[in-house]
């Protein structure tokens, strides 16, 4: 690629996401989510951040399977906005589902809510429990928030390969720049690049005050556990492009579920998490509980000293603790420059070094590959990615780094029926479909909620067509 290559992993997200089928009779989830600016100070420099319903970071949705979900979404941002949900289905004998390419939330496919418009988003949600997470996909929007947990629970009937819990836990991660989204925008735009990011936001506040490093005055999330419990704390990065690495002072990390997959349970003493990735850990409160623990996101594959500043620290507070969390910070794996360790933690929960040829062909992991909506791809390395093209439409793959993301690096797949049998034919067009660009003129008005409702107005947002089939090895290159 001609592209010089800023950060040190390029990612590409497979954009095979959410909407299905609705079942009549099966129960419903609604959901109203409000998009608005809101001011913020998360590294102690009021910005301007985009809340959902009033909060930052947005709500956790949480559903069951057999829901069928409807979000409907206001747009009180004075730009347009989409929302994705990074949702994966992975199917297996006799679990037959549709999702529709309608409601999946990106550009080419669907078109974006114009400002003061709502939209809703009708999707059926099946087996796919575990974690995820739903993100503005236009505008840059991202790297301002407008983020938030969607979880789907198991079913009483189904059971998990672990006990029962006690408690249970979502932790937003994501590097973060004190300039608003516009001015990040306009300086990518301006063809530079972003640079280090100002820090790492735990859950929406910056770190707790661990160092002199840390100014005075910021907020940061507390955890609040007791002695001896359990909980499942399922850690998602929603960052711009920096890959974090994700520890807990004294305490082990039992991964659990990787997107909805439920792994191989391992302990860990740190786990690095990409942008766009989510992960499950049991972790255990079996420390000594009279005083305070560090929770750690620090950025992997650069300079420790040099970003520094670029570290999330939270708390994790047992309920009788007397004493704040003290000393260094544990330390992060040393292995700088040295991606094996990354390497062996990604293919140890099933996923090569080098460049790709014909003959890597043979070596790929076609047995226990588990199944992701979000893959990494080292620099010099590749990935080699099987893509089920069972669900006809038109999908989205792109690069989650949003930077790159936000310069070009995505395409389209075209997944057309070769048979006309009306089971694998594309869902049908939802009534409430946006039209825009070249098709503009067939969307109907909608009444605005700006003005008390009275307003009413047409969509003029220019159109990204859809492109053409694609080839399913994606190969980097530095
Ligand atoms: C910290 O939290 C308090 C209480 O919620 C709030 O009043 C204050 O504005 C916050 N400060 C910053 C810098 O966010
Ligand atoms: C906007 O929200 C209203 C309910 O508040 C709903 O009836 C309408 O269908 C929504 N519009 C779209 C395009 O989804
Ligand atoms: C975004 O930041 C720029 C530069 O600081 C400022 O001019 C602009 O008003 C900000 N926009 C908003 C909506 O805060
Ligand atoms: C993981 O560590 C916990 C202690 O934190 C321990 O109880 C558990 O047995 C370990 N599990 C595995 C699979 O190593
Ligand atoms: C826990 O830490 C406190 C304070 O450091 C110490 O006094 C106490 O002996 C420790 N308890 C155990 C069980 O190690
Ligand atoms: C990291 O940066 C510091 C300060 O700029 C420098 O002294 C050190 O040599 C760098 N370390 C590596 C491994 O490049
Ligand atoms: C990959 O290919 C490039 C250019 O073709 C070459 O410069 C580089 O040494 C190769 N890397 C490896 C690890 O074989």
């Amino acid at each position: 690629m001609s592209l010089s290559c800023h950060t040190l992993l390029c990612w590409f997200h497979i954009g095979l996401l959410l909407g299905v089928f609705c079942y009549a009779g099966d129960p419903f989830a609604n959901y109203e989510l409000e998009f608005s600016y809101i001011t913020a100070s998360p590294l102690g420099v009021p910005q301007q951040v985009i809340a959902v319903n009033g909060k930052f970071p947005g709500p956790t949705l949480n559903v069951t399977p057999n829901y069928d979900v409807v979000v409907n979404v206001k747009n009180k941002l004075d730009e347009s906005l989409l929302i994705t949900c990074y949702i994966f289905h992975y199917g297996g004998p006799g679990i037959e589902m549709r999702r529709s390419s309608w409601q999946d939330g990106v550009l080419g496919t669907n078109c974006p809510i114009p400002s003061n418009w709502n939209w809703t988003y009708r999707f059926q949600v099946k087996d796919q429990i575990g974690s995820y997470h739903y993100v503005p996909s236009t505008n840059f929007q991202r790297a301002a928030g407008g983020f938030g947990g969607f979880v789907i629970t198991n079913r009483k009937v189904i059971h998990l390969p672990f006990n029962t819990l006690d408690g249970d836990m979502v932790i937003a991660i994501g590097d973060w720049y004190t300039q608003n989204h516009t001015t990040l925008r306009a300086s990518l735009d301006a063809g530079k690049e972003l640079g280090m990011p100002d820090g790492v936001l735990i859950n929406g506040k910056g770190p707790f005050k661990y160092s002199s490093i840390v100014p005075d005055g910021i907020n940061h999330t507390t955890l609040n556990v007791d002695s001896g419990k359990t909980y499942r704390i399922r850690v998602i990065n929603v960052g711009v492009s920096t890959c974090l690495n994700f520890r807990i002072q004294s305490h082990n990390l039992l991964l659990a579920e990787a997107e909805g997959h439920y792994t191989s349970q391992q302990n860990y003493s740190s786990f690095d998490i990409h942008v766009g990735q989510s992960y499950s850990f049991l972790v255990t409160m079996d420390q000594n509980a009279s005083t305070d623990y560090y929770i750690v996101a620090s950025p992997r594959f650069v300079n420790q000293s040099t970003w520094q500043r670029v570290t999330g620290v939270a708390v994790l507070h047992y309920s009788n603790s007397k004493r704040c969390a003290s000393g260094p910070l544990p330390d992060p794996p040393n292995d700088l420059y040295d991606p094996s360790f990354a390497m062996n933690q990604a293919i140890s929960i099933r996923m090569a070094f080098g460049n790709w040829t014909e003959n890597s062909r043979g070596s790929y992991n076609r047995w226990d590959a588990i199944a992701r909506s979000t893959t990494q791809v080292f620099p010099g390395g590749w990935t080699a990615i099987l893509v089920y093209l069972d669900n006809v439409g038109a999908w989205n793959l792109r690069t989650v780094n949003l930077d790159r993301w936000y310069l070009g690096q995505e395409t389209y797949i075209r997944i057309i029926n070769p048979e006309d049998h009306e089971q694998k034919t594309e869902l049908p067009v939802p009534d409430n479909v946006l039209f825009c660009g070249v098709l503009g003129h067939l969307q109907r008005p909608q009444r605005t909620f700006s003005s008390a409702g009275s307003t009413i107005k047409e969509l003029s947002e220019p159109c990204y067509l859809m492109l053409m089939a694609f080839v399913a090895v994606v190969y980097m290159m530095i």
